[in-house]
């Protein structure tokens, strides 16, 4: 059913429209976070508590956003955070890809995306493709290999996952499979949402919940749970299998989901080339601080020898400011362009994306700069114990794989 209007202004808005449009469980999947929800909000709330310091005269007309990420080229530095995007829209990651090549900024796809990334690489060129510590030595090189052949510019290496599930607001129920017995199931919850309904009904298909970035040599696509099961078995690295994989990628390597000042040192150790500062939005162990409050320290750390990201709670252009002039490089956005896609696909992504640029533009020229690369903490109002450090210390040898 197409919306009158289908632009928004901010991503609160987009959010509010999803939740209208999507069936409770795909909404609820989307919102996730975990526990008490304290890092899910502290993540968002953060960057509300850092203030600007604008300049009132000196004003730069001519302002550039550019810059890169581990060599590759982008038109701001935002880049989308790998999810896994099922059943949110029928063209899924394809969707997200064509909105980030068309605002020239970096796909990162998810190992648990719902489109393969020979597709998702053709829509964009410029892919980073993310990969968790899941199944035998075999079976990630073959992933890894794959995700290579496809043309993807870089390797994302997310281990913060710890299988934490529970939410005080209720986790919404996920079928494996969408038969028919659980679309019978699932219609009262469907039903009220036709906009959602029509647009698969319209391409033919219904959400598949299948994982074909996991499918093995010759086998079908997994569901996501098989997968997801998979990854659960799977023992967790040490940080000489987190080297192993590192140089067997070889190319543009990005840990994501660090916390830790020891944690980022032991990832320049072993040759990463770029880290993000993440607590995965929230949904991972709950009371972890916002990962804007951690980025200084890390930043101050490890700044000068690889590229920092931080991803969590980004939901405007400002946010982006900020966690620039505290030392990021570029920040991944997740749920912001999943609101966007859930409201008008494709369309929505590039609102979101087209939100982000003019937010940072406006502060970029507020603070007096003509670059992102200005950006600094001399830019910034930062509260009386707003920064945090986690394991500030010298790694202890018990520390030690
Ligand atoms: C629904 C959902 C699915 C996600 N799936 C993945 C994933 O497959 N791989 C991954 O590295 N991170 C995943 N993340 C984490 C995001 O990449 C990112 O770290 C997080 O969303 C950033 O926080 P934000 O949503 O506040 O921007 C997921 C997050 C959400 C909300």
């Amino acid at each position: 059913m197409p919306l009158r209007n289908p632009w928004f202004e901010t991503v609160a808005e987009a959010q509010r429209r999803a939740k209208r449009r999507l069936p409770y469980m795909v909404y609820g999947a989307l919102l996730a976070g975990s526990e008490r929800g304290r890092t899910v909000k502290d993540n968002m709330d953060a960057f509300g508590d850092l203030g600007f310091a604008p300049r009132v005269v000196g004003h730069r007309a001519e302002r550039d956003l550019s810059t890169t990420v581990m060599g590759v080229q982008t038109s701001m530095p935002v880049l989308i955070s790998p999810t896994g995007v099922q059943a949110v829209h029928p063209d899924g990651e394809v969707a997200v890809a064509r909105a980030a090549a068309n605002r020239g900024v970096i796909m990162g796809l998810s190992s648990f995306a719902s489109k393969p990334v020979e597709e998702v690489v053709a829509a964009n060129p410029d892919t980073f493709f993310q990969m968790y510590w899941s199944g035998d030595r075999d079976a990630m090189l073959q992933r890894m290999e794959r995700a290579r052949k496809a043309g993807v510019k870089g390797l994302i290496v997310t281990l913060d996952w710890s299988f934490s599930h529970g939410r005080d607001w209720g986790s919404p129920t996920i079928p494996d499979k969408i038969d028919f017995k659980t679309m019978v199931k699932m219609a009262p919850g469907v039903l009220p949402r036709p906009g959602w309904l029509w647009r698969f009904v319209k391409t033919g298909r219904i959400p598949d919940l299948t994982v074909p970035n996991m499918r093995p040599p010759g086998g079908p696509a997994p569901t996501f749970f098989g997968a997801y099961g998979e990854w659960m078995q799977t023992p967790p690295p040490t940080w000489d299998d987190v080297k192993w994989l590192r140089e067997e990628w070889g190319g543009p390597f990005m840990l994501k989901g660090v916390t830790r000042v020891d944690d980022a040192k032991r990832a320049v150790d072993i040759g990463v080339t770029a880290l993000s500062v993440s607590n995965h939005g929230g949904n991972n162990l709950d009371t972890t601080p916002a990962t804007i409050r951690l980025l200084p320290s890390i930043a101050e750390a490890v700044g000068d020898q690889v590229e920092v990201l931080l991803d969590g709670g980004v939901r405007r252009g400002g946010d982006v400011a900020k966690a620039l002039a505290l030392g990021a490089r570029a920040v991944l956005i997740g749920r912001a362009y999943l609101w966007g896609l859930a409201v008008n696909g494709q369309a929505g992504v590039e609102n979101v994306l087209d939100i982000m640029r003019s937010g940072l533009d406006s502060a970029v020229l507020g603070l007096g700069h003509s670059s992102v690369h200005e950006l600094s903490p001399d830019d910034l109002y930062v509260p009386p114990g707003f920064r945090v450090t986690l394991g500030g210390g010298a790694v202890a040898d018990a520390q030690a794989d």
